[in-house]
């Protein structure tokens, strides 16, 4: 009997398209999202309004016609933002939330922030203008285990400024430990998104039988008692849980190196592999309210109009391994499992 499960559009609420050959080779696999929170840390990053406007073009541009996923862009918070700029380019419609970057976390991260005394004007300004703040939330104390660093972060730097700045709505990002799960489940004001890889893979998926670099990334994926309780939270219902992929694409050259780059590409695959791991939790009917109707109700947005259309079918559905991007190739993500969820775009 073939199962099938009709969803609200979904959204991606954490992504990357990056820029020049590589957005145009990657933007089109994020087609079938209704909307996706777009990550600021091109290099140099996105720091003004104009910018992000800008930016916001350029992904337009590189969209099929057919293709109608809506942009929702950041700002990268420095310890230099002008409170002003960025309240000004929330209210123009420009921005839908600012990214927080612990400076030296990740990827192009580099101007990111140090001294977090310096941008509590600017948080206490969106706080008051109601502007998200998605923040990457790791320490970058060398002393700190690579680990430890998202459970670490939640006292040294999360709880505090959530105390200092009650009424800022926060997105811990990305979270990849039982400590993240614990801490957003008992707090208001506070959401998280979980990626598709955080489901599936755990740190052996990295490391067992020789290095694998297309499983790194960051936060590095934990211990399997991390993932199951990802798993738990994003099939729990609570709608304090909702996807943002961090599809991040690197070239293979980049991340198949003496020290590769930190990011997995699963734009393409992503559906297919939610689908199937709630099938596996027995809880597909949780996958609308994680992909399609939580994150909308924490931006305050409306959920989409459309639907797509889920089918499992008996042969799997064909995904590329490899995609080009200039001269480049990009690997997608390969969750170690067919996916015989096909994705029936129904706009
Ligand atoms: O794995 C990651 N890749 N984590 C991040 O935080 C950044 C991202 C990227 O931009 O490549
Ligand atoms: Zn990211």
């Amino acid at each position: 009997m073939t199962k099938s499960v009709t969803l609200r559009r979904p959204d991606d609420w954490h992504l990357h398209l990056r820029d020049g050959a590589m957005l145009a080779a990657v933007a089109a696999y994020s087609g079938h999202f209704g909307r996706a929170i777009i990550m600021p840390n091109l290099v140099p990053p996105v720091l003004t309004g104009a910018q992000a406007a800008s930016y916001r073009d350029r992904i337009l541009a590189a969209l099929p016609e057919n293709v109608t996923l809506r942009p929702l862009m950041t700002l990268y918070l420095t310890e230099t933002t002008e409170a002003a700029d960025l309240v000004q380019a929330h209210r123009d419609g420009i921005i839908s939330a600012v990214k927080l970057y612990p400076a030296g976390a990740t990827t192009n991260s580099a101007s990111g922030v140090r001294d977090f005394a310096k941008v509590r004007p600017v948080l206490e300004a969106m706080a008051e203008a109601g502007i998200p703040l998605c923040m990457h939330g790791e320490v970058t104390d060398p002393a700190v285990d690579i680990f430890d660093r998202e459970a670490v972060f939640i006292d040294r730097v999360l709880d505090p400024i959530r105390r200092a700045v009650p009424a800022l709505r926060v997105v811990m990002e990305h979270i990849t430990t039982q400590d993240g799960v614990d801490y957003v489940s008992a707090n208001d004001n506070i959401g998280a998104t979980i990626t598709t890889h955080h489901l599936v893979i755990n740190r052996n998926h990295i490391l067992v039988g020789g290095i694998r670099p297309h499983y790194y990334c960051l936060p590095v994926a934990k211990r399997e008692t991390h993932r199951l309780a990802l798993r738990k939270a994003a099939t729990s219902g609570d709608p304090r849980f909702f996807l943002g992929t961090d599809s991040a694409p690197h070239p293979d050259r980049a991340k198949e190196s003496a020290c590769g780059c930190a990011g997995c590409f699963t734009a393409p695959n992503t559906m297919s592999i939610l689908a199937q791991v709630f099938e596996d939790d027995v809880a597909l009917d949780k996958l609308e309210g994680f992909a399609s109707l939580h994150g909308p109700a924490f931006y305050r947005m409306p959920v989409n109009d459309d639907t797509i259309r889920l089918v499992k079918r008996d042969t799997p559905a064909a995904y590329p391994t490899h995609i080009t991007a200039g001269d480049e190739t990009v690997t997608v993500f390969d969750p170690g499992f067919p996916l015989y969820w096909h994705v029936e775009d129904q706009a």
